[in-house]
């Protein structure tokens, strides 16, 4: 049975593949969602609700979806580390593979933004609010876009951009980055392999979607408001460039921290294959002169270097990412934002555009001081 046999290339691209697998995976969960999803304003949360509770397999899909996002982010990180490690950005014919693949991320992230706000509990709506909050620290185009998002924000064109324009993009990148070459090696026999070799993970998956749930039973059941500290979530990733509004409330801090430096290294990244261009004609030649054994040296020393570097860079992503997000209590807000405590308090408030009838939604700090501390701070 030739069709068992896992080639070396699988093991190569491992998480690359899998990130894929977990997309379709992703693709199928979220298709099931959009039957029983509602994107109006005021039926948007009780239908989730409902989804969750009185459709068969919807808090398994639901849950699926969730954990899908937190770790299609992760394995996406691992196939760019190994990527950046093994120096694909060196190889000339896979600069668009390159290319594409550092801009996925991107389609990816605001994937996982958008879905957080679609449930429209108090998580996303405080997602909702905290965007704005993030764009206007951009200087100069900060306070426009600011207002922009306020006012061009609704659920439905949010549900657009979630389930069709992001969803589009991500396909004609992954089809530049990976699918055509796919297609040739027989994109069938590839997944079903790539299935076979990610069983583990999968069953993870399925284990983590059916026991860590999001808490959907209020007002019957209510968590407790320190609930899902510790617990992944795909607001984490959000949650790591907002970190700096928690520490500082106004200052040059919050942007540099923010926005400058996540965008530097970003484009840094991005363009590697561009200014390590000169290069490259030099790493074909290894293995052509074996005579040369201090130049090979040296280029070891060189490559371990630069691939300690690069790791420290994802090392101190992660870790940040870890430092800064794990004690968010995710699962908790319901314990006080549930209808049991009053409609004003169990939905979103009508008036959430309007900053003048709810100001605290400007104070970046209060936000996110409630968002870490709930128990403490109102
Ligand atoms: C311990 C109870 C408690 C918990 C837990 C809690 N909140 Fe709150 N929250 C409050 C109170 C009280 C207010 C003030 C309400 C008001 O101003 O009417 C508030 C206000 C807010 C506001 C301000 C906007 C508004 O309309 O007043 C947002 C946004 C918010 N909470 C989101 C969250 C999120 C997200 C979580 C979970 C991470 C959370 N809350 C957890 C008690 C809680």
């Amino acid at each position: 049975m030739d069709i068992f046999k896992t080639p070396k290339v699988h093991w190569r691209h491992f998480f690359g593949g899998f990130s894929f697998l977990i997309l379709i995976l992703q693709f199928a969960t979220g298709i099931f969602l959009i039957f029983y999803f509602d994107p109006t304003l005021n039926n948007a949360y009780k239908s989730v609700q409902d989804l969750t509770n009185k459709v068969m397999g919807g808090s398994l899909f639901r849950n699926l979806h969730r954990w899908i996002a937190f770790f299609i982010f992760m394995t996406l990180l691992l196939h760019t580390i190994r990527s950046t490690l093994r120096k694909d950005f060196m190889i000339a014919n896979k600069k668009v593979a390159w290319l594409t693949g550092v801009l996925l991320l991107l389609p990816i992230f605001l994937l996982i933004l958008t879905g957080i706000i679609l449930p429209w509990e108090w998580k996303g709506y405080w997602f909702m609010e905290m965007v704005p909050n993030y764009a206007e620290a951009i200087p100069y185009a900060g306070p426009f876009l600011k207002t922009f998002l306020i006012d061009a924000f609704t659920l439905p064109r949010t549900f657009a951009v979630h389930i069709l324009v992001l969803p589009v993009i991500s396909l004609v990148l992954i089809d530049y980055h990976f699918l055509t070459t796919l297609r040739n090696r027989g994109i069938f026999k590839y997944i079903f392999r790539h299935t076979l070799i990610s069983i583990p993970f999968l069953i993870i998956l399925f284990v983590l979607a059916t026991y860590i749930t999001i808490p959907s039973q209020d007002p019957e059941i209510v968590p407790l408001p320190l609930d899902g500290r510790y617990t992944p979530a795909p607001e984490w990733y959000f949650l790591t460039l907002l970190l700096p509004f928690l520490y500082y409330s106004r200052g040059t801090l919050i942007p540099v921290l923010s926005i400058y430096t996540p965008l530097i290294l970003f484009t840094a990244f991005t363009l590697l294959p561009f200014y390590l261009k000169g290069k490259q004609g030099e790493e074909t030649e290894e293995g052509t002169a074996p005579a040369q054994d201090k130049i090979i040296k040296r280029r070891g020393i060189r490559k371990f270097v630069t691939s300690t570097a690069i790791f420290l860079v994802f090392a101190i992503f992660v870790a940040l990412l870890y430092r800064g997000s794990y004690h968010s209590p995710t699962l908790g807000c319901n314990a006080c934002h549930n209808l049991s405590s009053g409609r004003r308090m169990g939905v979103p408030p009508e008036a959430f555009k309007d900053r003048h009838v709810l100001p605290n939604l400007d104070k970046n700090q209060w936000m996110m001081g409630h968002w870490y501390y709930p128990n403490e701070i109102w």
